[in-house]
């Protein structure tokens, strides 16, 4: 069985993606004021949310 390969990347001031094979599958609001949670609405750029960047890796 083949897995996808996984990121999800944190990024700096901004939400969290998720790539799947490479490709966005979902943005997630980490910032807590979106108004399409878990989505991230943009909402992050107007309350000038602050956050470090990260990467994992998701693996077996
Ligand atoms: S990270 Fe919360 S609205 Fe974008």
């Amino acid at each position: 069985m083949i897995m996808p390969n996984v990121i999800i990347k944190a990024l700096k001031d901004g939400p969290l993606l998720v790539e799947v094979d490479k490709k966005t599958s979902v943005t997630l609001c980490r910032c807590g004021r979106s108004q399409t949670q878990p989505s991230c609405d943009g909402t992050h750029v107007k309350t000038g949310f602050k956050a470090e960047k990260s990467e994992i890796k998701v693996t077996e």
